[in-house]
C-alpha cells in the first residue's frame, strides 16, 4: 500500500476481532517503528508488545485506571461515561497491546524530543498497522495507570509509559471518520 493510501485509511480502531495476530506481521510493525526519525539519532523508544496473559494483565491495570474517568462524568454524561468505562477495560478486545516507553528526563528540551521522537515512531506503528489491513488505536489514558504497567511488565525504573497503542484486525461497523480539518497551514512567500 503506497504511503499516501496508508495515511487516507488510517483511523483509530477502537473494536478488534480476537484473531491472534501474525509475529511476522508485529515484526513488520516494529522494524516501521525502528526506522521513525528521532531527535540526534537517539531512537528513546523501547516497546513492551503484550499478547497472551501479559495482555490480560494490561487489561487488568488499565480497567483499575477508569476510576480516573469520574472527574469527567459532569462534561461527559453518565451514558459516555460508562461506554468510557467499559472501552477502557476492554480495549476493544484487542488482542494485542504494544506499551511504548522512553527514558525519563528531567530537562524540559530532551523530554520534548523524546515525546516527539515517540511519537513519530507510534505513527509509524499505526501506519505499518493500516498498510498491513490491522487496525489500531494510540491511547495515553494509559498515563492514570502507567506505574501499575510499569510493575507488571517489569519495565525498568529509569524509563516511563507514554502511550499504549491496541492493536488487531478491525471488527468494526463502517466507523464515522474523525473530522480532519485540511485547512492547517500558513504559507508564507
Ligand atoms: C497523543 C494521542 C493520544 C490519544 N489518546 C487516546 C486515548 O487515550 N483514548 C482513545 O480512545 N483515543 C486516543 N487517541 C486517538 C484520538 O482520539 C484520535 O486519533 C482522534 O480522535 C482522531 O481520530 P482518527 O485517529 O480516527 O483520525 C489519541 C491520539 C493521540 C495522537
Amino acid at each position: 500500500m503506497d504511503v499516501f493510501e496508508a495515511l487516507e485509511k488510517r483511523h483509530s480502531v477502537r473494536s478488534f476481532k480476537t484473531d491472534p495476530v501474525p509475529v511476522e506481521m508485529i515484526e513488520r510493525i516494529m522494524r516501521a517503528a525502528s526506522l521513525a526519525p528521532s531527535a540526534m539519532n537517539e531512537q528513546p523508544w523501547r516497546f513492551y508488545v503484550t499478547t497472551g496473559e501479559t495482555r490480560r494483565r494490561v487489561g487488568e491495570a488499565m480497567a483499575q485506571g477508569t476510576t480516573h474517568l469520574e472527574e469527567f462524568i459532569d462534561v461527559m454524561g453518565a451514558e459516555l461515561h460508562a461506554e468510557a468505562v467499559r472501552w477502557y477495560s476492554e480495549l476493544g478486545n484487542a488482542p494485542v497491546v504494544i506499551v511504548c516507553t522512553m527514558p525519563k528526563a528531567a530537562d524540559e528540551f530532551w523530554r520534548m524530543n523524546k515525546h516527539l521522537s515517540i511519537g513519530a515512531a507510534i505513527e509509524n506503528i499505526l501506519l505499518a498497522a493500516t498498510a498491513q489491513g490491522l487496525g489500531a488505536c494510540n491511547i495515553t489514558f494509559s498515563f492514570y495507570v502507567r506505574d501499575e504497567l510499569a510493575a507488571t511488565l517489569e519495565i525498568p525504573e529509569d524509563r516511563t509509559i507514554i502511550a499504549i497503542v491496541a492493536l488487531g484486525y478491525p471488527d468494526e461497523v463502517q466507523p464515522a471518520p474523525a473530522a480532519h480539518n485540511p485547512d492547517i497551514a500558513v504559507f508564507l512567500d
